[in-house]
Formats: C-alpha cells, structure tokens, sequence
C-alpha cells in the first residue's frame, strides 16, 4: 500500500463527540457497571465505582448518552427521584424482565457526568410519555429560574442546574419506541421538540430520531418534514456476523465470521454516504448532525448468562469492527457530529467488563486509547494504492500527525508506505495485536491485549515506511511539532 500525505490540505474537523458512549438500564451496564451505591465494598464516589470512572477518563470519554435506548421509551424520570427507599419499582421489560429499584436516576447520571467531566445526552421518553413530562424533566435539569420543576430539583439538594448538551426526541420510534411510520413520528418530533425548551443560556442540540440501518425512506420524510427543528437526526446499526435471528459468538468463532462481522461493520460507510445524500437535499449547508448513537457488534450472549442482559465478550476482532468504523466516522466528519458506541460497560461492545470489584479493559478500549489524538483533529487527505484490509485516518492536531491503521488481515503482514512533502518530525508508535482470532483480555489474564510501543517504522527522507503486523491496530504519532 502506497499513500501520498496532503498535508496542507484542509479538511473537516473530527468531532470528539464520534467518541461517544451509551450506558443504557440494561442487564450490568448501570448496575454493577457504574452504580454500585454509597454503600458497597466496592471503591466509590457518590455510589459510582471509582475504577471505572478512572479507567473512562483515561479515554477523554466525551459524551454520555443515557438512560436508554429502548429503556429510554419505558422511563418516567419522576421516579428516579429523592430517598431511594421511597423510590417506585418497576420491572425492565425490555432487558431481561429484572426488577428495576431507580436508585440511578436524574441525580446520579449527572453525578457521573460531573465526575467523568464530559457531556451530557439525555434520551426524552415519547413511546410512553406526555409532552408535559418531557418538558417537565428539561425544566428540571436545566432551569436556573423560579419553577416548580426547579423547586423539586432544590428540595432534591440539587441547587444549580446541570448543562445537557444533547437531548433525543424518542429512541427507535419505528420500533421499540412505539412502532411508528416516519410520517407520524415527524410530527410528534415536532411537537415534543417544541417544549424542549432552553430555560438557561446553554442550548440543548436536539435530536431526532432516525433510520433502522437502510430506511431510507425514514430519513426522507424526517428532512422533509422536519428539517429546521433539529440539530441532529440518529442512525443505528449494529454489525452482525449474519442474519439477525442467528447472531455468532464473541469467542471461538470460525475465519468466515470474522470476515462477515467485519464486512457489516464497514456497511457503515455505504450507509452514511447514503443517508448524507439525502440529508444534502433538504439541508445542503451541513448544519444537521448525522448522530451514529447505537453502533458496534451485536453478539451472542456468554453461555449462561442472561440473554436478556446482552452481555458478550470482546476480542482482536471486535477492535478491528471499532477501528474499522472509527475510520469511517472520520471519512464522513463533515456530517457525523456524533457517535455512541453500544455500550459503555458488561453490555454488547464494552469498553470495560466487571465481575464483582474487578475490572477490565477490552481491546475496543484500547482503540479509543490508540485514536484519542484524532478528537477534536482535522482530517487530512491522501491518495494512491490501497489495499482492502487495511484502513486508516491521518490528522492533525496542534501541528502534530497522527496516522492510525488497521490490518484486519488474519495471516498477513502489509507494508505501507506514506510520503509526505517535508518529511515528517519525531515519530512514537503504539498498537495493539494478536496471533489468535478470538485473542481477549479475561479476568484470569486481563492484560492479554494491552498498547504496547510500536518498532515496526523506520524513516527515509519523506518516506515513513510501516510493516503491520496481522490483526493489529497501529498508532504512529508526530510527538513533537518541529518548532
Ligand atoms: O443497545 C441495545 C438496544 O439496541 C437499544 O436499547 C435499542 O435502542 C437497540 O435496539
């Protein structure tokens, strides 16, 4: 493979938010994931498990999409609220049927945005709730004046409002969120946005609800149809090995399932070049965001776990599919304004797994750690001779280029070379890799991937030439800008 760098050439910039995440009331994403209460053994703030905040600040986790997904459709906030004993039970229908206690409510995810210090996106209830209650609860959060939402907030020894950067308008209307045609979710959008209301001098990015996959029909009644009232509109698709109704397992799997859990995931490009174009028609200046809020691979649960609980595990190839789709995301910056990959912790493409008080770092995590110079970068352009299993993104940030590569190849080892007029400054490299397909980190040996520094560069002259070794995810990194 063969590349020639455009350095000088401007392109959009990647959006940190792409390297969102989405912690959902499901199976032990919330609790034992992240809420383990005031009370446990377990190391906590607050009731937030002390491990896995610091693990996700160690990714400059930017975004939190929370309570759900489908949860979200079934949620009324009201009842997460005040002492917990008092709080209503309810059970979890969607997710495992489970006894549902509300001890992590309105109060507490704001407590986990405030100590993971990112963003909040808050998913509003239209399948099962009133406009009233929606516009009750953006009252309640965000309301610096005098209301009697912002009242119950201060009875509730919360005083100041809290910032919600994001807010969605349903979740998966066209399904689990209340099985509606585009034409009529259009305008329930319509009116529920209304009372979505800015009470402080923080604006809420308000977000429709979009597509299942190829749906493109979804998409153009939503833009045609409600184009000025959103600032961003969602997209969801998981990457699958097959059909829906068969999913493969995360571990043990055959060579042909790594190859068709891959070849999903890449349909991510096919998808947003699609869906881009007609969001071009209705909105030509780019102003709305096209927000990738569930993806990742969708897997067989472990054997004997809840099926309910989507619990699966992660290896060499589920950071590929994470790679692989980053990659994309940034191709597509001018219209990606925001990604949340499903799920934050113990559900479906996890940065982190826990069992009890241990914890784990998944090697979907150590990509987010490898691209984390790519937040907030500018994408820049290169052309020449690719090679099929190899994706990358080059950018730029404070003077300095990362390039980042995935050799999705089984057996193969792939040279690159990548010249660039001027050369380059002082190069770090810094990848994960592994011999076997279903190579994982377990809580028995939960270093078994982990970043380790990268040799296999060398530089001449304007020439950086790369030897990537087989299933690998590969950072090379400018650590200096030459000034
Ligand atoms: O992420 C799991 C589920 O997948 C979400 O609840 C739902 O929105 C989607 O179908």
């Amino acid at each position: 493979m063969k590349l020639t760098i455009v350095a000088d050439k401007k392109g959009p910039k990647i959006s940190k938010y792409i390297y969102g995440q989405f912690a959902e009331h499901l199976g032990r994403c919330i609790y034992e994931g992240i809420w383990v209460g005031k009370d446990s053994e377990i190391p906590n703030v607050n009731g937030i498990r002390s491990d896995v905040v610091a693990a996700l600040k160690q990714i400059k986790v930017p975004v939190v999409r929370w309570p759900g997904g489908c949860f979200a459709d079934e949620y009324h906030w009201q009842d997460g609220l005040g002492p917990k004993e008092n709080r209503k039970k309810i059970v979890n229908t969607h997710w495992g049927g489970v006894t549902e206690d509300n001890a992590f409510g309105t109060h507490e995810f704001f407590e986990l945005i405030e100590q993971l210090g990112c963003e909040a996106y808050v998913n509003g209830n239209v399948g099962s709730g009133t406009v009233l209650e929606m516009q009750e609860w953006v009252d309640y959060i965000t309301n610096p004046g005098e209301s009697p939402m912002a009242s119950l907030r201060q009875a509730n020894q919360r005083q100041a409002p809290w910032k919600m950067a994001f807010f969605g308008v349903g979740n998966e209307s066209w399904g689990c969120g209340g099985n509606m045609r585009p034409e009529y979710y259009a305008d329930l959008y319509r009116q529920y946005q209304t009372y979505v209301r800015q009470y402080g001098p923080e604006k809420t990015y308000k977000i429709a609800c979009g597509p299942n996959i190829d749906d493109y029909h979804w998409m153009e009644v939503l833009m045609r149809e409600a184009t000025p009232f959103m600032d961003g509109i969602s997209l969801h698709h998981y990457a699958l090995t097959g059909p829906w109704e068969d999913k493969g397992p995360a571990l043990n799997f055959p060579e042909s399932q790594w190859n068709s859990l891959l070849e999903s995931a890449k349909k991510m490009d096919e998808l947003i070049t699609k869906h881009s174009r007609i969001m071009d028609q209705y909105d030509p200046e780019k102003r709305v965001g096209l927000i990738v809020d569930e993806w990742g691979s969708w897997l067989s649960v472990e054997p004997g776990t809840n099926p309910g609980f989507l619990y699966q595990q992660n290896t060499i190839r589920d950071a590929m599919v994470a790679a692989v789709t980053l990659n994309i995301f940034h191709k597509h910056a001018y219209r990606v304004q925001m990604a949340n990959i499903a799920q934050m912790v113990n559900v479906l493409q996890a940065m982190i797994l826990t069992d009890g008080a241990e914890m784990l770092k998944t090697p979907t995590y150590h990509v987010f750690d490898l691209y984390q110079n790519h937040q907030e970068a500018e994408l820049i352009t290169s052309f020449g001779e690719e090679n099929q299993s190899v994706s990358h993104t080059i950018s730029k940030k404070e003077g300095r280029l990362t390039l980042t590569l995935c050799n999705t190849s089984v057996q193969q080892d792939i040279s690159v070379e990548l010249t660039k007029t001027g050369g380059y400054q002082e190069l770090e490299g810094h990848y994960i890799a592994a011999r076997e397909m279903d190579a994982h980190n377990s809580f028995a040996q939960p270093e078994a991937i982990k970043v380790m520094p990268f040799a296999g560069f060398e530089v001449l002259g304007d020439q950086l030439r790369i030897s990537l070794p087989p299933m690998s995810v590969v950072t090379i990194a400018e650590v200096s800008d030459g000034l």
